[in-house]
Formats: C-alpha cells, structure tokens, sequence
C-alpha cells in the first residue's frame, strides 16, 4: 500500500530516492519522505500531498544533501493517521538518531505505544510506524549494534512490514527486513538500492536479491549480510530481474490507462504465444504442474481474487464450469481468510492477482496450502510474493501496469483463464474437439477486433460526454457477462468517483428499479447469445421506467434503436469470449468519462495499485 526505497554507495543519493518513489507512485500517493545522512547528522524532508511537492521542499535545502550517498524514501497510502506531514514516512526515535520507513501495518502498535510511552518515548504521529522507530531506537541503545537491534525489535512486532532502518552512529549501514511485504535489494558496483518493487531500481541493476519473510540484510558500500531471524548468515540468492528497464513513459498518449487499454491487442497475442500454437494443437501451460491424474479427478475448484481481479475469477467460473463441469466458487479473499472454509486436497484453490502481492489474497492462499490444496496462481508479476508461494503459475505477461485502474492485466487474466480452461478440458476430455477449435480460432481473432473498436472510439467519446455529468450510473447483464457489468461499473467508480453499479439484470425488478428515472443512465450489455432475449425484455423494463438506455452489442437489429437512446456496436464474437470484447468499450467509456471531468486517471484519490494490506 506504500512503497519505500533506500540507498547507499557513492552517488548523489536524493535523485535516486526520487526517481524511486516516482516509479512506486502506483503503491500510494498521499505523502511522501526522505531521510538523508548529512554529514554529522540525518536530515527528514517530509511533505503532503503528490511526490511533486516533496520535491519543491528539497529544492530549497539542495545545498544540505548534495554530499549524501545514504538515504530512504517512502510514499504513502495512508492506513494509520491522516496523511498529513507530521504522519507522513520517515519517522524517528525521541533524538531523531534512528530513521525509518515502513510499508504495511503493525497489528499491535496501541500495545507497543503504551510500553514505550513508559518506557519515555515521546510520540508525534498518530501512526502505528512510529512504535516501530521507538522500539529499534530501544533495542539500540542496548546492543549498540542496528542489525542485532533490528532483529530483537522485530521479535516483538506482529502484523506486515518492510522497513529500511538508518543510524546516525552507523553512517555506513543501511538495515532493511520484511515480513509479508515485499522488499528486494538492487545490486550495484559498491552501492546497493532497495525497493518495494522492481520499477524503483531496474534502471539502475537487473541483479537483486528479493528478500524472504523474516531475512534480515545489513547493507553497507562494501558488501551485503544476510541473516535469517536468528541471526544464521546467509547466502543471498541473486536473481536477474525479469523485467527490461521499460520506458515508463505514457509513450504519448494523455495517461497510462488510456496507453495500457491500447496495448490490449498485442497483450493478447503476446500470451498466446507458446501456449495456443495452432487450433489442432493443445494448449500448452509449462508451468501448470497438475498432474493428468489429478486433473482428470477434479471435482472441486475456489478461485479467491480481489477487486478486478475478482471479476475475472466470476468469468472464469462461467468458463471452467462450462468447458470442463468441474464445480467452481468464487470468493472475495477478504471474506474467505475470515471464515471457516471447506478446502481440502482435493480442491484446486486459484489465486488470481495482477499485483501478486494483495495481502488478502496472498493470506488466503498460503490458508489453503496449509490446508493442502494445490495453488495454482494467475498473476502479471511471476516475481511476487503470490508467485512464490504458487504450486503452479500461469503468468498473465501483460507487461507492468503503471495505471491504477486495471485494464490490459483484466484482459490478459480473461485470455488466461480461457487458456487454463481448454487445458483442463482437452486433459479431461470434456469439450468437443470442434468446440475447441472454434474457440482457438476466434481467441486468435480477438486482437484485431479490439483494434477496430479501438480505432472507432469516437463514438465511445461521445457517449462519455453526453453522460458524464450523472450522480449514478447503472450497468446491466445476464450470464457470463454478469461480472463484466460488475467490472464496467468498477472502472466507472474508480476513476470518475460516479456511483456506478453493475447487477445481474434479472435482478432489477427486485428492488434495484426503484432508483430509475428520467435521470438515470442504464447500460446494458447485450451481447448475442442464450440470454438476449431476456436482456432486451429487462431493458425494455428498464426504458419503461424512463431510464436513458444505452446498449453495448453486436447485435445488428434496427429495432434496437427504438429502445436505446444510445448505441456502443461492437464486432461480432461467439457469446463464450464476449466477455473481452465487451469489456473494451466499457474502458474507454470510464476513461473518457473521467478524463471528461477533469480526474486524476491514472492515481484515484484514495486508491493504490497493489493493496498490501488487509
Ligand atoms: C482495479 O482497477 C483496482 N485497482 C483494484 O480493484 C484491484 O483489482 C484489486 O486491488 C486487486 O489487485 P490485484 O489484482 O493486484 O490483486
């Protein structure tokens, strides 16, 4: 939900913190901090608000920090405390020696608070962080030592962290450690950058070290320690990021979602390489290390996501269900680590995540590898804390998504289950092999379908003016594209702050109606297939009501017009894929919207792109 960054070698350390946090920004944006080594003492610069004032107050205090080749950085999303200066990263000890940054939440803070408070700490913020700073400064004052200090402080901690650690005595040691958030160390040439994600530091070293739950790093200009939490040295795993330095730029268009929902056609091809070679061929998934056996003897599947990604897992329930008749629950991952659930062995648990680091999600599915179940991960990141945890991996390789509404990584999650489920189906046996190919043959379709809607989006343009001044905003689906009406209306939500909703359209009459009138926008998705009919007659309901009609479909059917005040068209597509053209326009449509009434796109108030915090 944050992201932190820290340096330490021989060049001018603040640059490098920025540009850092710059690439976290996608992890919360409501403050942001650096602590820097200057000379004989540690200097904070804090401020609220976006990265870019932070940068105004170290431009008045240049001269301070030109020297310094120490630092951390942090920007926020706030969980504990307004995101005002005084709570905004990092925080310190009483005599500000001791300086941290912190993403993730320290379950027993008002605890700690209360004994260090005895103990003489003098509290500033309103932030579980600041026990975290106060405890360490404690454990130092009795080992003399940050790495032992940080290990004995730790012990004492429960909940989720990521700390980078510095003393003003230690002008030499950078000290960083992680439980349940993710924190990777970038190897340089007697300098090392630390990150909660890889965009911070791949422009700098493709060479890193992730940091597993509970390893301790003792970082100086000459070398690196590591230890595990008892203090047993280590044999850091050297990794090559897998990712190339890409241009995080917007590659000219106004915003990344608008850059990223473009992207969606190559995406698409780019998956389907080396795994759909060719209609007569199956589907090939390297890193699915199911068994045939266990495949074939399936009778139970959970797939636990959040947000977005939950909609995609709703779809791949209409998919798996429908290719392979292997019974199928879908369940936000906040409401399953809460209850008690019936996974066992036999149940195939999917965990899908475009971040791989959702702390739901990533608590959910290490309950069910406890309860034996084999994990089987759908992520964007192969390199994150979910992928690791995964028995198997189907890498979605959209290519990092910077946007923090979900786009080409919801596209790439569909093609991905499509892909998983005709796996299923041609190991089981459980779809006609004509079904198959029709299937194959139209998925390979798809890219260029998009970019004919693409190219045609004036019309979705003019839609988003004619309704862009609405309270609320209501989309309406039946069957497989229930869950696309769910998605629209969250992107509509997220970044235009319309009070958007998506229902099953059979479920209007039951109360949902009451709300319709004369200034009511009701889309509805109404793509061809078993379930139009019943579409049309609940969107006639709908008209009946004087809600102004819109309909997305590709149905070429005049009579629509008699309904509908206005029309999206989409290309034709067989009613098992429509669920990713039909998402297309629904995009744009929130994205032009939102672009209409002046919002910021691409960072949504209140909003972070990977929500590591549960
Ligand atoms: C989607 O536009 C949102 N940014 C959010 O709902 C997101 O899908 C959710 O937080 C899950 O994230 P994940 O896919 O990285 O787990």
């Amino acid at each position: 939900m944050c992201g932190i960054v820290g340096y330490i070698g021989d060049k001018p350390v603040v640059d490098i913190l920025i540009d850092g946090l710059h690439q976290l920004e996608y992890r919360g944006y409501d403050s942001a901090g650096v602590a820097v080594q200057c000379g004989e003492k540690i200097n904070v610069y804090k401020a609220e608000g976006k990265l870019e004032n932070l940068s105004s107050v170290l431009m008045q205090h240049k001269d301070e920090y030109s020297a310094s080749t120490l630092g951390i950085g942090h920007i926020r999303w706030a969980t504990h405390g307004a995101p005002t200066v005084v709570n905004a990263h990092p925080h310190t000890c009483n005599c500000g020696n001791l300086v941290i940054v912190h993403n993730g939440i320290i379950e027993n803070f008002k605890e700690l608070r209360v004994k260090l408070e005895k103990l003489g700490a003098k509290f500033k913020t309103q932030t579980d962080t600041e026990v975290v700073a106060h405890l360490i400064a404690y454990k130092y004052a009795d080992t003399q030592n940050l790495t032992k200090a940080v290990q004995l402080a730790v012990k004492e901690i429960e909940g989720a962290y990521a700390l980078c650690v510095m003393h003003n005595n230690d002008k030499n040691t950078l000290v960083c450690t992680k439980r349940n958030a993710p924190l990777l160390v970038g190897i340089g040439n007697n300098e090392f950058y630390v990150a909660s994600d890889v965009p911070a530091i791949i422009k700098y070293t493709k060479k890193a070290v992730y940091l597993n739950d509970n390893q301790i790093v003792t970082l100086s200009r000459e070398k690196m320690v590591l230890i595990d939490e008892n203090g047993n040295e280590l044999q850091p795993k050297i990794e090559t990021l897998p990712w190339e330095p890409v241009a995080l730029s917007k590659m000219g268009y106004k915003h990344f979602m608008l850059k990223e929902i473009h992207e969606q056609p190559d995406v698409i091809r780019n998956i389907l390489v080396g795994k759909l070679h060719t209609t007569e061929e199956p589907i090939v998934l390297n890193e699915v290390k199911l068994t045939r056996e266990t495949l074939k003897n399936l009778t139970r599947i959970q797939i636990i996501a959040c947000g977005t990604s939950l909609h995609a897992a709703m779809i791949g329930k209409y998919i798996i269900e429908n290719f392979c008749g292997i019974a199928v629950d879908v369940e936000a991952s906040s409401e399953y680590i809460y209850r008690k659930t019936v996974t066992d062995a036999n149940t195939l648990v999917i965990g899908v995540s475009q971040s791989g680091e959702t702390a739901d999600t990533l608590t959910a599915i290490k309950q069910a590898k406890a309860k034996g179940s084999h994990v089987l991960i759908i992520t964007n990141r192969p390199d994150s804390a979910m992928a690791r945890e995964a028995d198997s991996l189907v890498p979605v390789s959209a290519g990092i998504e910077v946007s923090v509404a979900a786009t080409k990584s919801y596209i790439a999650q569909l093609v991905s289950f499509y892909l998983l489920a005709m796996y299923m189906a041609e190991i089981k046996g459980s779809l006609e092999s004509s079904v198959l190919k029709s299937l194959k043959t139209d998925l390979t379709q798809i890219p260029q379908k998009i970019e004919q809607m693409l190219s045609h989006k004036e019309k979705i343009q003019q839609c988003a003016k004619i309704y862009a001044n609405t309270k609320d905003f209501i989309y309406i689906a039946r069957g497989i594209n229930y869950p696309t009406a769910l998605e629209g209306a969250l992107k509509l939500k997220e970044i235009s702050y319309i009070n958007a909703t998506g229902y099953p359209a059979g479920e209007l009459k039951h109360g949902p109606i009451a709300m319709l009138d004369e200034s009511m926008p009701v889309l509805s998705i109404l793509m061809k297939g078993s379930v139009y009919e019943k579409l049309l007659s609940n969107s006639e309901e709908a008209k009946a009501r004087n809600a102004r009609m819109i309909a997305l479909t590709n149905s070429k059917d005049e009579k629509l017009k008699d309904l509908f005040d206005f029309i999206i068209e989409v290309p034709d597509i067989q009613e098992l894929l429509s669920p990713i053209i039909a998402m297309v326009p629904l995009q744009l449509l929130a994205y032009y919207i939102a672009e209409y009434l002046g919002k910021d796109v691409d960072q949504p108030r209140n909003l972070a792109k990977s929500v590591t915090v549960e």
